[in-house]
């Protein structure tokens, strides 16, 4: 089989992880040309990669690259509508979550999606990729816990970073659409159930010019699932000790327990301090694998004409649930969900 030959769209911080991991890692992946708006970007890809189609924009590329398939890791705002053009063009396309910032625009995706089957589409959950997650699945299709009706799940990240996501906010959607759309898939996906209300509190606890682009660093919500079934999810931009992202499941009969304290590896410290074990430091150090895997799923997909396990559907109810949450914190009510 030929390999397939992909454009990377958006070469920032998440961006040039998945170009190195499709042209250094990922068998039967070939980066043919990269698009940014940041010049020292398509510099890096040149140089890192030896890429030598090298864009500044979007339409450009669809127009004059060859290439079966784009991926895109720009900024969240631009997501639908590049996805959009590049399946009308014909291609393959992979689509960082989150795959729209508006219902609207997800359920043109969904639509784009539709009318070209022939076109792999798969969306950027990534946590259904990692393996813990993964088994966590597989034991509840096995029956292992019974019926699962109660998903908690929370998303957590170092304060450090805070400053780097204010700025974040305005093309992001803001904290439920950009970290808490992980653990509503997850919520999803575990229950097999789509959500019918949704509410949200929130606050700017420690930095509070999350509060001045309307916005939290703080998040509580809570979902209930059109059989009654429930989600209880949570977000911090404001941890000290490390990314802590974490899930249980509770079922009929038993709890799955995935990541509860965020450990680095299997090294305990004994020292003045006490004993102690070194955490994760970033969302990437700990789902690596899971991105490896996730981008290695979508070149197989899109080289064998297989379904990926996460689509376009997975990315508007996603959104649609990222969307009341933040309806439910700004305005202060229970949001109800229409199809
Ligand atoms: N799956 C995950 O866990 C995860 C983690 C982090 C980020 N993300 C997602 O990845 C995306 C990128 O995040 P990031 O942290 O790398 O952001 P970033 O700001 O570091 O990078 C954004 C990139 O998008 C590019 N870009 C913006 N508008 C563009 C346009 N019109 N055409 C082409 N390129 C354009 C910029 O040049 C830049 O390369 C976001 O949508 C984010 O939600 C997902």
């Amino acid at each position: 089989m030929k390999p397939l030959k992909i454009g990377m769209v958006g070469l920032g911080r998440l961006g040039k992880r998945h170009a190195e991991n499709l042209a250094l890692r990922t068998p039967g992946a070939s980066i043919e040309a990269a698009c940014s708006v940041v010049p020292e970007e398509l510099e890096w890809a040149q140089e890192r990669l030896g890429v030598k189609n090298l864009f500044g924009d979007y339409g450009a590329m669809l127009v004059s690259a060859d290439i079966d398939a784009v991926f895109i890791a720009s900024s969240s705002a631009v997501h639908a509508a590049q996805a959009i053009a590049a399946l009308k063009a014909g291609k393959h396309v992979f689509c960082e979550k989150p795959m729209g910032i508006s219902i609207q625009e997800c359920l043109e995706v969904e639509a784009a999606a539709a009318a070209h089957p022939k076109s792999t589409f798969m969306v950027g959950f990534v946590r259904r990729f990692d393996p813990s997650y993964r088994y966590a699945k597989e034991l509840i299709e096995q029956g292992a816990i019974g019926e699962p009706f109660l998903v908690r799940s929370q998303t957590v990240d170092l304060d450090e970073y805070a400053a780097f996501q204010v700025g974040f906010v305005p093309t992001s959607g803001g904290i439920f659409m950009d970290m808490n759309i992980h653990d509503i898939d997850l919520a999803r996906w575990y229950l097999g159930d789509e959500v019918n209300s949704a509410y949200a509190i929130g606050g700017s606890f420690v930095h509070p010019e999350f509060a001045q682009v309307m916005d939290a660093d703080n998040t509580c919500a809570l979902l209930t699932f059109s059989t009654g079934k429930m989600a209880d999810l949570s977000v911090s931009r404001t941890a000290f000790h490390g990314h802590d992202t974490h899930t249980e499941i509770v079922g009929s009969r038993g709890i799955l327990k995935i990541g509860i304290t965020p450990v680095k590896n299997r090294v305990e410290i004994f020292d003045s301090f006490g004993a102690r074990k070194p955490c994760v430091r970033d969302f990437y150090e700990r789902f690596e694998e899971a991105f490896r895997a996730e981008a290695a799923a979508f070149v197989e997909c899109a080289r064998s004409g297989a379904t990926p396990i996460v689509g376009a559907r997975d990315g508007t109810e996603a959104t649609r649930v990222g969307f009341c949450l933040t309806e439910s914190f700004r305005k202060g009510r229970i949001a109800t969900i229409r199809r």
